[in-house]
């Protein structure tokens, strides 16, 4: 089994972490979102393990993981000015970009295609990590790195479950704590003229749009225009983040009746009417009633209910705003099971 380290900033551990990536070796990356599975993007064979180790079709493109942005040059091409402008207001932090990559990207970084996905992550330990990297390879210096579990699984947002996920597969794993938000970071493809989002986050449109002055392009009415088939973002499956265990929405007034049947769990929203004696009924989750603290706590809790082997998980559904789109997506995919 890999060792579990956790670094100060400056310790030998992030030396050995660079050794190791220099290597052609796999580390378990600490970011703000989810954990990463890191690999030297600049070497095709290091990149080939993550493949292996996680069981992911070729054609799914990985995010290269930069430590500063003067190393976008290296991955990327005709960089338009609004990633400079998106860089600047959310890096480092949870936010992807898609840009049309640079001579020299080895081709299983993109899965084959033309643009790559670049972000600056906001964790000091990945951070540090990074810059050790980059001035060890100069030229290259960024990660490629998807979260760390195996495909279509729930991503990773402690140390201890990437060592689940992936065994000796990881040669070490950096331990940076809890992910401070706790589901995957927003995408925003900049490689095809206007701003699209591929992937909600932490980062909302509405953050883009104040800080781009632009609307966005509503990201479904993309993909109709263009019936383009291949899954760009893996994260567009419908199964993807799901557990095992068989996961249902239901309003919190439907819930009472399934629970009542047993050996379920549910997870609900702390909110006033919870009163109602749900939870003599099985095994109840309270989550708070705000997305941010909800997606903090929403990936463990899965994680954890599903390795408790319930019959069925019930998941109160989520209210239809802007503010809870990222975490609705999410629990959507989860629920999802029938293409797995
Ligand atoms: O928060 C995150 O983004 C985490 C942490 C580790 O940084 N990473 C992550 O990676 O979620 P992954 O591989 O699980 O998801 C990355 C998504 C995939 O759905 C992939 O298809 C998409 O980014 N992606 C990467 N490069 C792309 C490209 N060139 N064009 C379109 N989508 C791309
Ligand atoms: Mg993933």
């Amino acid at each position: 089994m890999p060792e579990i380290v956790t670094p100060d900033q400056t310790s030998a551990n992030i030396e050995r972490a660079v050794a190791l990536l220099n290597a052609g070796q796999l580390v378990g990356l600490p970011t703000e979102t989810v954990y990463g599975l890191a690999a030297d993007a600049n070497n095709p064979v290091a990149v080939a393990k993550i493949f292996a180790a996680k069981g992911r079709p070729a054609d799914h493109p990985l995010i290269v993981h930069l430590g500063a942005d003067d190393l976008l040059n290296n991955y990327a091409r005709e960089i338009p000015e609004a990633a400079w402008t998106l860089a600047e207001a959310f890096w480092p932090g949870p936010l992807t970009l898609i840009l049309k990559k640079a001579p020299g990207v080895p081709d299983i970084v993109t899965g084959g295609q033309d643009t790559v996905g670049v972000r600056i992550p906001g964790h000091p330990i990945a951070l540090a990590l990074l810059r050790a990297f980059a001035e060890a390879n100069p030229g290259g210096g960024g990660l490629a790195a998807p979260s760390a579990n195996q495909f279509g699984r729930i991503s990773p947002t402690a140390a201890a479950h990437v060592v689940t996920e992936l065994g000796d597969a990881v040669a070490l794993v950096l331990d940076g704590g809890d992910c401070q938000v706790g589901i995957e970071s927003t995408i925003v493809d900049l490689s095809r003229g206007d701003p699209v989002i591929l992937r909600p986050g932490a980062i909302t449109a509405a953050q883009i749009e104040l800080v781009l002055g632009q609307k966005l392009i509503a990201t479904s009415a993309v993909v109709e225009s263009t019936g383009d088939a291949t899954p760009r973002v893996s994260g567009s499956l419908a199964s993807h983040y799901a557990p095992l265990t068989p996961l249902t929405v239901l309003e919190l007034s439907e819930m009472k009746h399934p629970l009542a049947a047993g050996d379920c769990a549910a997870i609900v929203r702390d909110c006033a009417e919870l009163s109602v004696g749900l939870r003599q009924h099985g095994h109840v989750v309270i989550l708070a009633d705000q997305p941010a603290r909800y997606a903090h706590d929403f990936y463990r809790v899965l994680r954890e209910l599903d390795a408790k082997g319930y019959r069925h998980i019930y998941v109160q559904n989520l209210p239809d705003t802007q503010g809870w789109l990222a975490v609705r997506d999410r629990l959507s995919r989860a629920a999802h099971r029938e293409s797995r």
